[in-house]
């Protein structure tokens, strides 16, 4: 198979494990060069092989916080600089990512197996791309470069959750805890620094990470390398085959509500193509964009199974010839390739190749299976729910239209915590949504499960703010069904999810996974209060 990109790398340097002093000037904010951007119908398809991420390998072993007689591997991932090109007839891009490769490695776990990342910020002090100094987080005397790592959907304590202010600046690590105790799921590791997200994940700081458990395994599903994660993003990219980042037309303002670019990256190459066996594969399919939608399917219509969502295996596979997926989001699907032997299929968004796979012209043993109950998911009742709390998504414009931030129930990042579960309760949270855009909502540390979204009045509660359900609710069709950690709160609509927070109390973020929303006041933290009732 191919190796990643730009999977060749120098030594590591040794970094201190002190955060550097916050004394990088406020550097004035340059806007790149109205460049032309690249046509990508001119670039040939299907020439670069898919690259892999590589498997991340333990670089040393440390004590269990939890059981100081055991030892845990130790992962190192560095953030750098370096330069790979997204397409065979593209000069090398200028990226960054974690080891010197887009997407970074992948790690690998089993349920219950705790471990280590050492998070090295070996970054310039300049950043790739235009900061917004307005922006929370990125204001003041803060550093243009700031790194915080996040292990999206994974269940830590509240030190190892990439918490946006523990940003550390270039020169610095941070040495995190990972117990991963959770059933088996598609998770991905991305940057999570307050008010530059949305530029380090788009400048490459993305990687797949993976949990695997026994009951997964009992299921004889593709395994090994017949199990592929695959990290699809867009991207602007110029004639120069460079990253493209743009800036607001407004004067002052460098922050844009949403960027959508002219090429798909799937592990970071454009339409790149892999060599798969006539058998069953299966695909990680998870969305890195910064905010497009993903309507990911076969090209000749040919149906795949869908057997997990964003937090795990759902109670029985879903057959589906397209899946919707909004950044964030994960599905894990099995297709079947046997009846396509000798001929090539495209992984398409809508109409749009993707990736293409040549099936070999050959007979292959599959002793695989995809079994037709996967994994009870017992429903939450919500008539548990110590608490439901309305929650309205919403957008401030200035007087010439332009949007100057999103906001979670009328509040910003610095307000006071409004949302304190107690740890081990059952709560309901209804997104009333009063834009006209779908917010993919995401709540950390925990997992969750959609209820049902219900139309409503927005005209009512504009005048009111009282909701008036003008239609029935709407329960969730199978594939929505199962365990969620990112919801798409529709617009017209409210989406109630039920959440057990469970695992940790502490300090977590929740937020709109619409990475320039999330980094312009859409995201909020919520703290889990320890429990004081004992059942
Ligand atoms: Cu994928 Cu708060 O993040
Ligand atoms: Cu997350
Ligand atoms: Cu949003």
């Amino acid at each position: 198979m191919a190796g990643s990109v730009g999977a060749a790398q120098a030594a590591p340097v040794p970094l201190p494990y002190c955060r550097a002093p916050r004394s990088v000037a406020a550097a004035a904010v340059v806007p790149p060069p109205q460049r032309p951007l690249l046509n990508p119908l001119q670039l040939a398809r299907f020439v670069d092989p898919l690259p892999l991420p590589p498997a991340a390998q333990p670089v040393a072993t440390r004590a269990s916080p939890d059981n100081p007689g055991q030892m845990l591997p130790v992962y190192r991932l560095e953030q750098r600089a370096f330069e790979a090109p997204l397409h065979r007839d593209l000069k090398p891009a200028r990226l960054w990512g974690y080891n010197g490769s887009v997407p970074g490695p992948a790690i690998q776990v089993q349920s219950g197996q705790g471990v280590f990342v050492e998070w090295v910020n070996a970054l310039p002090v300049h950043h790739l791309l235009p900061v917004d100094r307005r922006l929370h987080g990125a204001d003041g005397e803060n550093p243009e470069v700031r790194t915080v790592a996040h292990v999206h959907g994974s269940k830590v304590p509240p030190e190892s959750d990439g918490y946006p202010e523990r940003w550390i600046s270039p020169g610095s690590a941070a040495m995190l805890y990972y117990p991963n105790g959770q059933d088996a799921a598609t998770l991905w590791y991305h940057d999570h620094a307050m008010g530059i997200t949305r530029l380090n994940i788009y400048a490459g700081l993305f990687g797949p990470w993976i949990v695997n458990d026994a009951v997964e395994k009992g299921l004889g599903l593709p395994s090994g390398s017949y199990d592929i994660p695959l990290m699809i993003c867009d991207r602007l990219v110029d004639a120069d085959g460079q990253l493209v980042y743009p800036i607001s037309a407004k004067p002052g303002q460098v922050w844009v509500p949403e960027v959508n670019g002219n090429v798909i990256l799937c592990n970071g190459r454009i339409r790149p193509y892999i060599d798969v066996e006539p058998r069953r594969y299966r695909l990680r399919l998870i969305n890195a964009a910064n905010a497009r939608f993903f309507s990911l399917g076969l090209s000749g219509d040919q149906a795949m199974q869908l057997i997990a969502s964003d937090s795990g295996l759902l109670d029985a596979p879903v057959s589906m010839k397209s899946i919707e997926l909004f950044p964030g989001e994960r599905a894990e699907v099995v297709v079947d390739f046997s009846a396509c032997a000798g001929r090539s299929l495209q992984l398409q968004n809508a109409a749009d190749d993707i990736l293409q796979f040549r099936v070999q012209d050959r007979k292959v043993e599959d002793p695989s299976t995809v079994p037709s109950r996967l994994r009870p998911v017992a429903r939450l009742k919500p008539a548990s729910a110590r608490w439901d709390r309305l929650l309205t998504l919403g957008e401030m414009d200035d007087d010439s239209g332009y949007s100057t931030c999103m906001l979670l129930n009328g509040a910003r990042w610095s307000d006071p915590v409004t949302e304190k579960p107690e740890l081990d309760t059952i709560e309901t949270w209804s997104f009333v949504n009063l834009t006209g855009d779908v917010h993919p909502i995401h709540l950390h540390l925990v997992r969750f499960q959609l209820v049902d979204r219900r139309p409503f009045d927005l005209f009512t509660y504009n005048l009111h703010r009282r909701v008036v359900y003008t239609g029935p609710a709407i329960p969730p069709a199978p594939h929505e069904a199962g365990w969620k950690d990112t919801i798409r709160a529709e617009p017209g609509m409210v989406t109630r999810i039920i959440i057990r927070f469970e695992g940790y109390a502490g300090r977590y973020v929740w937020h709109c996974h619409l990475l320039e929303h999330e980094d312009n006041e859409m995201m909020r933290p919520f703290e889990v209060l320890p429990h004081t009732r004992h059942a």
